[in-house]
């Protein structure tokens, strides 16, 4: 139940609460997203999973939180089953191997300017999701063992932002100047909670009761 509660809550939320805290130090950003709910969605009902493949800007902003904000520093651990050669180097049999995500995500000789968070980067691939096959990041890795849930996952992560950014219009609390973008420095989670004023911006009779 635990490994469940993992994959299926605290992915997606850690990658909503990174992306909208980021979004709130670039208020642009958060426009941009509004503009396309409204425009895909309109006011008048919430987001529903259908949606999804029209909204690659809003799916941009939640693969980009993956890319440089992953829950850990590290994949899940792995053994290599044979000898095997990576890019010149000997892994022999047995080993244990760890991918961190963070020297994937944040390779300077893959991202441009990678610490910053700017979705736009994704909007250019053939087809902008959430699965980074490549493994220029890692989010759900491929083969054998990688996410089973990858699609339930993706609906998961861009519903709850999505929903959030229609939903209410954010901002950053009076007196503050800027969310805190620190992290723990073990777990890459927030360092502290993400606290902002949300304001409905839709008729009320769309809400849940
Ligand atoms: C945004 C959401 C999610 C992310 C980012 C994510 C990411 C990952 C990653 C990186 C792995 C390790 C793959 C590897 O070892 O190479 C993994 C494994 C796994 N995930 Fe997910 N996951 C998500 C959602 C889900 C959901 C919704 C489920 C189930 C309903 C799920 C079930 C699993 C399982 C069972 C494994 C272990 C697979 C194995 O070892 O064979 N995940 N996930």
């Amino acid at each position: 139940m635990q490994e469940l509660f993992l994959a299926t809550v605290d992915n997606p939320y850690n990658a909503a609460e990174w992306a909208l805290s980021e979004m709130l130090n670039q208020p642009n950003q958060l426009e941009k997203a509004v503009e396309e709910l409204d425009r895909v969605v309109g006011k008048d009902r919430l987001l529903q999973e259908s949606d999804i493949p029209h909204l690659p800007y809003v799916i941009a902003c939640a693969r980009e939180a993956l890319r440089l904000h992953p829950m850990g520093p590290f994949n899940l651990p792995h053994v290599s089953s044979s000898d095997c050669i990576v890019s010149g180097y000997f892994i022999p049999k047995g080993s244990s191997v760890l991918l961190g995500r963070l020297g994937l995500g944040r390779n300077p000789a893959v991202w441009d300017d990678p610490m910053l968070f700017d979705p736009e980067r994704h909007l250019s691939e053939r087809h902008v999701d959430l699965a980074e096959t490549e493994l220029r990041f890692i989010s759900f890795t491929r083969g054998r063992r990688g996410c089973v849930g990858g699609v339930l996952g993706t609906n998961l992560t861009v519903m709850l932002l999505g929903r959030l950014l229609q939903g209410f219009n954010w901002n950053v609390p009076e007196g503050l100047d800027k969310i805190d973008l620190s992290c723990e420095a073990d777990s890459l989670l927030k360092a502290t909670p993400l606290f902002a004023h949300a304001k409905p911006r839709l008729n009320p009779s769309v809400y849940p009761s």
